[in-house]
């Protein structure tokens, strides 16, 4: 029979006499630091290595006896047939390797394959098993904690995005009251203060009705739509906010260009934008003034106010989730604005106004190039 070289066999004929091959052999074993057994054609041990011994009990207890009476926990693997496995792999069957399989306390990496002599035959198997239970356990403390991350976001965005409708219904209720107590009230002066008490509650309304969206379907639903009506609508509702603070909100619609919106989203976005505004509009009498534009290359709302404005270097700060200036603030208003406009394929930038206070700017593109969302036809 022709003698079949190796590679390491053919290496090692010219490097070293051949009765030395074992030796060295069994030292590369010894150093490797997964765990390695191997056993002839009967099943039985022939190698044990050093961290297979130091994992799973001393050599001279394991060599000579069939593997799995020497590895006793493989039998008690509920989620592995090994003694097929090693019958398979003995009668000639492929390597296997299970990359991430539990094993009693531990997580492995485990492989097993014949070992074949010169001529194919198979002389026994080999397995080897690598302790990831560490790797393996961090990955799922991260998944855990990326899960928790996600689930602590939500909550806050949700208690966010509710506690605005339901300030502003408790301040008309709060309105209502008063007027209530005063003996010249007329029923349209109660008409106005339900029909904004229900425009908020229809608020809450959409905002639930948009999260159930949002969690069913991240993507956009794009429909023509105008900025000024939207815009006009955020003015409306936060009338009795700003009335609250005494800040007057002026509102100069100048767009006429109809774009490829998801309304409720962008509606969010300059609500956020001009409730930021009127917080920070100066005391006792603040400014607010919105106006629209059509620029070529994206139609363009401006949010100014009278305020102390935003410090250069706390800009970029301000769209930072979780950032926030305000006793009782969320730090979610900007973030998520931005975020929405963005999947427009427009930006938000936070400038300085001339002549004092802060000035928010929203792009958004004119249509055939909108954002990341499905088109609906209305
Ligand atoms: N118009 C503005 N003028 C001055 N500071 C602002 C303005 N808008 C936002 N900011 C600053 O950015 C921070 C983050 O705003 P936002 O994300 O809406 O969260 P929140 O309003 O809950 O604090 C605010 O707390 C405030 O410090
Ligand atoms: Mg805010």
């Amino acid at each position: 029979m022709p003698r079949r070289f190796l590679y390491y066999s053919n290496v090692l004929v010219r490097l070293l006499p051949e009765e030395d091959y074992p030796i060295y052999l069994e030292a590369l074993a010894e150093a490797l630091p997964i765990e390695v057994a191997a056993t002839d054609a009967t099943g039985r041990v022939i190698v044990w290595n050093e961290a297979l011994a130091q994992a799973a009990g001393r050599r001279d207890d394991a060599v000579g006896r069939p593997l799995l009476e020497a590895m006793p926990w493989l039998t008690e693997d509920p989620n592995l047939d090994w003694a097929a496995v090693v019958d398979e792999v003995l009668a000639g069957g492929p390597a296997r390797t299970f990359a991430r399989h539990p094993l009693g306390p531990r997580v492995v990496r485990a492989t097993i394959g014949p070992m074949r002599g010169q001529g194919g035959q198979v002389l026994g198997s080999v397995l080897s098993l690598e302790d990831i239970t560490r790797g393996a356990r961090e990955e799922e403390r991260k998944r855990r904690r990326e899960r928790a991350d996600a689930v602590h976001d939500l909550g806050a965005s949700l208690a966010h995005e509710i506690r605005n409708p339901l300030n502003a219904l408790k301040l008309n209720l709060q309105l209502l009251q008063e007027l209530l107590g005063d003996p010249s009230i007329t029923k349209d002066d109660i008409h106005a203060r339900t029909e904004k008490m229900i425009a908020e509650s229809q608020r809450l309304e959409r905002l639930v009705q948009h999260l159930l969206e949002v969690s069913r379907d991240g993507t956009l639903q794009l429909a023509p739509a105008h900025v000024d009506p939207l815009v006009e609508a955020v003015v409306a509702e936060l009338e009795g906010v700003a009335r609250a603070s005494r800040c007057r909100v002026e509102f100069a619609p100048g767009s006429a260009r109809e774009l490829l919106l998801d309304p409720p989203r962008i509606e969010r976005a300059a609500h956020n934008l001009v409730r930021n505004a009127i917080e920070a509009a100066a005391e006792g009498g603040g400014h607010v003034w919105i106006t629209t534009r059509d620029d070529p290359h994206s139609t363009v709302i401006v949010v100014d106010d009278d305020g102390p404005g935003i410090r250069a270097e706390d800009r970029s700060n301000v769209f930072v989730l979780y950032t926030t200036g305000k006793r009782g603030g969320t730090g979610l208003g900007l973030p998520l604005a931005r975020e929405d406009v963005r999947r427009h394929g427009g930006e938000i930038e936070a400038l300085p106004r001339p002549g004092g206070g802060a000035r928010f700017v929203v792009h958004l593109p004119p249509p055939g190039q909108a954002g990341d969302g499905v088109r609906v036809e209305v």
